[in-house]
């Protein structure tokens, strides 16, 4: 259930996060005002991801994978490229980019003008959103 969750949010995130990435690059290119709306929609983002780090970690220790490591140990986890992505590289670099994201927001809100706040969201969220698609396990999700 808690893994379908995770599975299911996973599309709004990303929806989500490249929303927030073009509006922030459209913003920075025409010189737009910064305005209510863009607020919303970069907190929108941070907040998706937020719960996804929740759900996530959640999913982690009921996840069958998280049971592989306990029988296996951490030095297969390791040698195994398909688990050391599920269980390492896809946890640690999701919670990299959901830092970034946080930054990014707060960091934003210091700026005192429009272009610099686009800015900030565009670079922040653009290297998170690169983060979390380089480590999804794109086999696991397309095969449910
Ligand atoms: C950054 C945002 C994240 C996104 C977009 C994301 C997305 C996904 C997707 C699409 C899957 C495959 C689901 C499936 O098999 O249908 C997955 C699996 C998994 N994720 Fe994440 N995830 C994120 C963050 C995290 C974090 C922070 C953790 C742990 C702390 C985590 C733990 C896991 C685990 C353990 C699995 C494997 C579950 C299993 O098959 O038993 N994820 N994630």
């Amino acid at each position: 259930m808690i893994k379908m969750i995770h599975s299911y949010w996973a599309y709004i995130v990303l929806i989500v996060l490249i929303f927030a990435v073009i509006n922030a690059f459209l913003g920075l290119k025409a010189n737009k005002k910064f305005e209510a709306k863009d607020l919303r929609i970069s907190l929108f983002a941070l907040i998706a991801t937020h719960i996804q780090l929740l759900v996530g970690l959640v999913t982690y220790y009921v996840s069958p994978f998280y049971e592989s490591m306990r029988n296996v140990g951490m030095g297969e986890v390791m040698k195994n490229s398909d688990l050391r992505k599920i269980l390492i590289e896809h946890p640690f670099v999701g919670i990299i980019a959901i830092a970034l994201i946080t930054i990014g927001f707060s960091k934003h809100k210091k700026k005192t003008t429009d272009s610099a706040k686009f800015k900030t969201i565009a670079i922040f969220y653009t290297i998170a959103l690169i983060l979390i698609l380089s480590r999804i396990p794109w086999d696991l999700w397309f095969a449910n």
